[in-house]
């Protein structure tokens, strides 16, 4: 019962932080978006905005498209700086394109669709994003200092593991100061891949909000910038 009611709590927590989330975000509203249980809490995009100011992020690599790619396109429109949105569901991806277009967003995002494939690096065969079209689109991109990790989906046991190659995959690709955010940091799938990624690394995450975790750490891996 005590467990129930601290639930609860924090439930009510939760929602009050989204309610003041939604008010810092304020100065970047634009077009009327769907909200849905896909889409980043706004509490934990007020996090990733707050990290693209304050650290200067500005080549930024996202893993799922929706909510976070028009709040991060329209700060990187008044900061300066170039998004690139990998997105599995050809559908949703052109919904999301015609989107930015009607934003005059869209010179601040590649959207990369990349179907989902097995590959070597996931954790019990889940499939991840095609490499060899990421390797084509994104293969010569240096000096990412933002990841942010929301997809694939990964909302049923069978795919917990889905978001674990984004890390290995790119941290070839990373700038000497980076920060790497995953979303569903409460999960149990997601938490797993925390521990996995912390051990690759050697940093810890730092749970923020309930929902995202995130890294900041210098890489001296074989970027270019
Ligand atoms: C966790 S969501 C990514 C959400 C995105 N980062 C955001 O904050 O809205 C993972 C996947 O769900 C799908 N998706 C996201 N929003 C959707 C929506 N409103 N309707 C249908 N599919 C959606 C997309 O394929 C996306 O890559």
């Amino acid at each position: 019962m005590l467990g129930g009611m601290m639930d609860d709590l924090e439930k009510i927590l939760r929602n009050q932080e989204d309610i003041l989330a939604m008010q810092y975000l304020a100065p970047l509203c634009g077009e009327y978006l769907p909200w849905s249980g896909y889409a980043m809490r706004p509490s934990g995009l007020v996090q990733v905005l707050n990290e693209i100011v304050i650290n200067q992020r500005s080549k930024i690599v996202e893993c799922g498209a929706g909510v976070s790619t028009f709040y991060i396109a329209r700060l990187l429109r008044q900061k300066g700086g170039h998004l690139y949105t990998i997105e599995h569901n050809l559908d949703w991806m052109n919904w999301v394109q015609g989107e930015l277009e009607r934003e005059s967003l869209s010179h601040l995002v590649t959207l990369v669709y990349a179907p989902l494939q097995p590959t070597d690096l996931s954790l019990q065969n889940t499939p991840w994003y095609d490499t060899e079209i990421l390797r084509a689109t994104l293969g010569s991109l240096q000096g990412i200092d933002l990841l942010l990790v929301d997809g694939p989906p990964a909302y049923e046991e069978s795919i917990q593991y889905s978001r674990y190659p984004a890390l290995p995959y790119f941290l070839p690709q990373f700038a000497p100061d980076v920060t790497v955010v995953i979303d569903d940091a409460n999960r149990e799938g997601e938490r797993e891949i925390i521990k996995r990624w912390e051990g690759l690394l050697n940093v810890g995450f730092e749970q923020k909000d309930g929902y995202i975790a995130i890294a900041r750490f210098q890489h001296s891996g074989n970027s270019d910038e």
